[in-house]
This record gives C-alpha cells, structure tokens and sequence, in this order.
C-alpha cells in the first residue's frame, strides 16, 4: 500500500463508500436526507457559480474528502507553489503561472530575482506590440497594414490561446482575424495560407522551445510562403515575431530579438496563455480585453489561495474528482459546455489536465497503486445529447461531467437561449433521477400500450440514473470570466496532483513518441531497407517509403 491509500484519511473515506454502497444510498436520497443540500453545496466567487450538489456525497462524505486534503497538506502546497518553490520536482523549476497574471505587483522573488519585474516589462512589450499592429504603426514589408495573425504553435503553445479566441469572439477587435496553424499535416497550414495575402499576414512562431518538430516545419513553410512573395530575407522581420525561452534558436530563424516576446522555464507550456504565448489573443481581442483576461485569473487565484477549503471551488472540484476516480471507479470526465464559443476550451481542458496529472509514478518515483488522472473529453451539448449521452444515461460506464453554461449570452435570440439552459438543467436532473422500470412500464401502460409491450420495452427505456455532475454557471463569457474559469480548471488540476502525489508540471510522457518519429524519419530519408524496428513498424515504415518515393 501506498502512503496514500494507507492514510488513515483514505481508510475512512474507503470505509465511508463501502458503507454509502451498502445502504444503496443514492443522489436522489441525498437530497431527501438533506434537505438544506442545495444551497450548501453551492459557491459563489465574482460571479461564477458551482451547483455540486448532484454528486454521490454526503456532507460526511465532504467532510472526509476535506480531511484528505489537510492530510496531504494541500494549503502547504498551494503556498510552496505561490511562493515560487521547485515544486516541479523532476525539472527542477519553480511553477509560476500564478505570477503572470499577478494584478497586485506584489514581489515574488525567485532565486533572489524578483519575476515581476520581467513579467511586467515583457506585459508592457505586449502591449506596445497590440497598439503598433492596431494602429498600423507597425506594417508589412511592403507598407500594407496588418489584418490577419497566424499563430503557428502545438500543445500549450496552440490550445489556450485558441480556445481563448474562440471563446471570446464577441469580443474580437475589429480589424484582425486571428487563424491557428498546429498540425505538421500540411492540410493545416495550406487551409489557412490559402485565404491570405502575404503583404497583410504577421505570423506568429509560439514555442517554448523553439524546437518543436511540427511548429518549426510550419514555421518554415510560412517563411518560405513569405520570402516566395517578397524575394527579400529582410521581410521575415517584419512578418514574423517569436514567443519563446530560447533566444539562440530565434535569432537563427532570422527573427530580430526586439520582436521576440519571453517567458521563462517557470510557466509550463499549457499554464502558458497567461505569458507572452497569449500575444496572438491580445491581438485578437485588443489589449484592455487580454487584461481582463489576467483580472479573471487573478480573481481566481485570490479565491483558490484564500477561501477556506469547504468553501474553494477548485478545491471542491478536484476533491469531487478524486471521489469519482478513485471511489465510485470512473475512468473519464466529460465536460460539456452549453455554449457553442467553449467548444474548443474542452481540448484545452483535455491537455491541461491528462498532460498534468496522466502520471503513473509518484513524486518520488514509486508507481502508484491507485487511478490518477481520468480520460477528460466532451464536446457542446446539446449536440452532445443527440450523440453521445446515450452513453452516459445507459451505458455500463460510469462518466461524471461538469456542466458549463453563460447566464447572459451575446445574442438576442432568447428563445434560442432559454431552450438551451433548459436542456442543460433537464439533463442534470435526469441524470440524477434517472427513471424507474416501474415508471416507465406504468408510462406506457397509461398511453395504451399492451402488458406484454410494456414488459418487453420497460429494460430498454429504464435509466438508472444516480450520475454525477457538477454545473457551473458564469454571468457571461467576457474576458474576466473566462480568465477565471480557465484559472479554476488550472487548480482544480493542482489539487488532483497534490491529492495524488505526482508531479502535475512534467510530461515525459511525450518524449518516446517524439524520439522514435525522430529515427523513423531518417530511415525514410536512408537509403536501403527498414529492418531495424518490430515486424509491424519496419512493414508500415516500407509502405510509407516506398510509397513516397513512387
Ligand atoms: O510535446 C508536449 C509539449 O512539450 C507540450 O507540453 C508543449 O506545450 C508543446 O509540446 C509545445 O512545446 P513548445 O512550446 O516548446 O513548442
């Protein structure tokens, strides 16, 4: 056993759910044995609201769950990571996303270095960088204004600002189209360079590294796709800025350093939005937007360092989480926005927490002996519900989900609006309640149907019910909202981590992967045959070579 599992905290929370499935104690009888449970298990913070009352617990069961985060000391860790302690263990460096949206100027001093002073000066590059594209101060090589930014960048370095993007498109700044280029497949950066004019198009190169293999090929090709227009070296300049922590590799790239935006080995690359790896957002919402994007996660921090825990949103979700994984067994986590805009903020989610808390070792490197983090996926319901909730309402899994809807929408279609929010508050009730094979059977009964019909019908139309969820409702997807739910998530994945004991802030996982394309793609460039990987690999390499080189 593990320190974890052997904790007296564990043990009684093990014993707690072994007695909660024993009595067959369900969500619905929750709420008849507590009666107040409604407005208990609801938070406020800055107009951002947490429903988790639809959850398999008891007021006990939060009281057990609170006992394990005093346990594994998450207020000590929560401040150790504030203060801008190593608590990314197996690199060695401090995890300080907290400080790039620190509104307050409050020192934080890291090695005898005060970080603030470079966030804020590289903020004020930023920002300068926003006005001169918007203004038109800063043009083309050929003197035309700027009118679309490609943001050329994978992983963290792609998804937030993407999702950001899309989430506050109402709140575009008129003049600038923001496109996003990732993939190496070359479908992707062909769709995009297809409807852009050269003379009006700044790229943006946004890798931590500046080694990544599928950024720095699209880079490349943007490169060329520019110099093939203007015969001229000297237009990459004015075409092309950086966002990275490797000054040497972007200066090669023929990038002057004063357009290279920094940031620092202390921001992970999907806690990296908040850095200068928001630049492409900042163009696409104007800079007092990307601000309140900063305020929104600011807000959210105060309210993760300062609530007590009872009352700590992301405290609350990565509790619930840990309960749903590793007590009730569920393996994945569907978050399923009801606004089309956070469609995207899903597969931000999903890298955010998988690359975090997907650990199989602690952190000290004993492999564990209980889940860590679950499968996170999801898409916009309703679509969803005419999708994949049969799944969730029927299926043999178990799938908890987060449900995520804006009060306020920036439309007028009320109509469209009310039948929406409707559907999200029906289906977290009928997830919950679920229906009865009585009920149905005494349903169709009652519309005429035969004995014999009804019996035979009542298994397939039965929902068990009993599924967990939680709902979150934000007055409206503004830049303060967003930043503040994005901020949420980034906690809620801490805790989880802490919960767990791994170390949220590396991703090895990523590097075999990365190293065996290296190998492969240099024997499709050797000549001769591929015979030095598994039957399997050398067959599918050959029909990729030969096929290549037909
Ligand atoms: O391969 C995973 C990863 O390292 C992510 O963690 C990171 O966000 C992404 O690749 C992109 O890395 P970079 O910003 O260095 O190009």
């Amino acid at each position: 056993m593990s320190d974890l599992t052997s904790s007296a905290a564990w043990q009684a929370l093990d014993a707690h759910h072994k007695a909660m499935v024993r009595s067959c104690q369900t969500i619905k009888d929750l709420f008849k044995a507590e009666p107040e449970r409604a407005d208990q298990m609801w938070i406020e913070t800055h107009g951002l609201r947490l429903d988790y009352s639809k959850n398999r617990v008891s007021a006990e069961t939060m009281r057990l769950l609170l006992g394990l985060a005093k346990a594994r000391r998450l207020e000590e860790w929560r401040a150790r990571m504030a203060e801008g302690e190593a608590v990314n263990n197996t690199e060695h460096r401090a995890v300080l996303h907290m400080a790039l949206r620190n509104r307050t100027k409050a020192g934080i001093p890291v090695d005898g270095v005060n970080v603030m002073t470079e966030v804020t000066a590289v903020l004020a590059q930023m920002k300068a960088f926003v006005a001169s594209v918007h203004d038109g101060t800063w043009r083309g090589f050929g003197g035309e204004q700027i009118t679309d930014v490609v943001n050329i960048g994978i992983g963290g370095s792609h998804l937030g600002p993407q999702a950001a993007m899309e989430s506050l498109r109402n709140h575009a700044h008129a003049g600038i189209s923001v496109h996003y280029v990732s993939n190496v497949d070359a479908h992707d950066i062909d769709g995009v360079l297809a409807t852009l004019n050269p003379e009006t198009t700044l790229f943006i190169v946004a890798s931590k590294t500046f080694t990544t293999q599928e950024t720095m090929t699209n880079a490349q090709t943007a490169r060329r796709w520019v110099l093939d227009h203007f015969g001229d070296e000297k237009a990459v300049a004015r075409h092309f800025v950086a966002l990275s922590t490797n000054v040497d590799a972007v200066t090669d790239f023929g990038i002057e350093t004063s357009n290279m935006f920094r940031f620092w080995d202390w921001v992970g690359g999907r806690y990296s939005l908040w850095s200068a790896i928001g630049l492409s957002l900042a163009l696409g919402i104007g800079w007092a937007n990307f601000e309140q994007v900063l305020e929104g996660g600011h807000a959210m921090d105060q309210h993760f360092l300062n609530s007590p825990l009872d009352r700590n949103m992301p405290v609350i979700l990565g509790l619930l989480g840990v309960w749903n994984s590793n007590f009730l067994g569920a393996a994945s986590h569907a978050v399923l926005p009801y606004d089309q805009r956070l469609d995207r903020f899903v597969d931000h989610l999903q890298q955010l927490d998988m690359e975090s808390n997907g650990k199989r070792v602690n952190r000290e490197g004993a492999v564990v002996n209980y889940q860590t983090g679950p499968v996170i996926w999801g898409r916009p319901g309703t679509n969803g519900q005419h999708a994949f909730y049969q799944l969730i309402h029927q299926g043999t899994r178990l799938v908890p989900a987060d449900f995520i809807a804006v009060l306020h929408p920036d439309h007028h279609h009320l109509e469209h609006h009310k039948i929406l929010l409707a559907n999200l508050c029906a289906q977290t009730e009928a997830l919950m309640l679920g229906k009865s094979e009585e009920q149905v059977r005494a349903q169709m009964l009652a519309s005429g149907m035969a004995a014999e019909d009804a019996a035979r019908l009542a298994p397939h139309r039965t929902f068990p019910g009993n599924i967990p969820t939680n709902t979150l409702f934000l007055d409206r997807l503004d830049p303060f909202h967003f930043g503040q739910l994005l901020a949420l998530y980034e906690h809620k994945v801490f805790t989880q981590g802490i919960i767990w004991g791994v170390n949220s802030f590396d991703q090895w996982g990523v590097e075999l992967g990365k190293e065996l394309a290296q190998s492969i793609l240099s024997d499709l460039e050797a000549v001769g045959d591929i015979t030095r990987h598994d039957a399997s690999t050398n067959r599918l390499a050959t029909l990729v070579k030969t096929t290549l080189t037909e």
